[in-house]
């Protein structure tokens, strides 16, 4: 079957969710993906950060995580029942069994990888990350991928965010999404 952008806009009618680690580039490759399709974006972190009125540092030192997790997964359950978005999540929202049968279930689930030292460049530049605010975020981004790394498993696609030009795996995740939908519909 012939792909177009037009196509898929049009008949995909379920939300695209990014999964994975921290410093994947969720948001990045989320955002591209709205963009080719004209669909809203939603970053989980964001809309939580809006919700309490800072950052998600501030969240974790003022209420703890557990009060982060319960936003986080409000959120996204209630951003997983629109029809036409795409979504990018905090690494670990996924941990919650509810938000991860919603995500799988209601959505295209995509998991954005990358390795655990391409991660840590990346994210060495930011503070807004608690959990690595620590002597060794290495070793932690190591032992967090290992408990998460089954669940980030069952995401019904993946993409390689280390790819040399971002713009065609954007599209080729699409037609590889766009295809699989017009299967499921047969
Ligand atoms: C977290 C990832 C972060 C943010 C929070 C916790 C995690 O989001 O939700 O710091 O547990 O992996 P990003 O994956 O967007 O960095």
């Amino acid at each position: 079957m012939t792909f177009t952008l037009k196509d898929a806009k049009k008949n995909l009618s379920r939300p695209i969710t990014m999964i994975g680690m921290m410093g994947t580039g969720k948001t990045h490759m989320g955002k591209l993906l709205a963009k080719k399709l004209a669909w809203p974006f939603f970053d989980s972190d964001h809309l939580v950060e809006e919700k309490a009125g800072c950052s998600v540092a501030e969240i974790f030192e003022l209420w703890g995580e557990e009060k982060f997790r319960e936003s986080e997964a409000r959120t996204i359950q209630g951003l997983t029942s629109m029809k036409r978005c795409v979504i990018a999540t905090g690494g670990g929202a996924i941990m919650n069994e509810e938000t991860a049968e919603a995500i799988f279930k209601h959505s295209y689930a995509v998991w954005v990888q990358a390795d655990i030292d391409t991660i840590l460049k990346r994210v060495s530049k930011n503070k807004n990350r608690p959990l690595l605010a620590c002597e060794n975020p290495k070793d932690v981004l190591q032992k967090l991928m290992e408990k998460r790394q089954d669940i980030y498993a069952k995401a019904h696609f993946t993409i390689d965010s280390s790819s040399v030009n971002d713009e065609d795996a954007a599209l080729a995740l699409l037609e590889e999404i766009y295809q699989s939908a017009m299967q499921e519909a047969l």
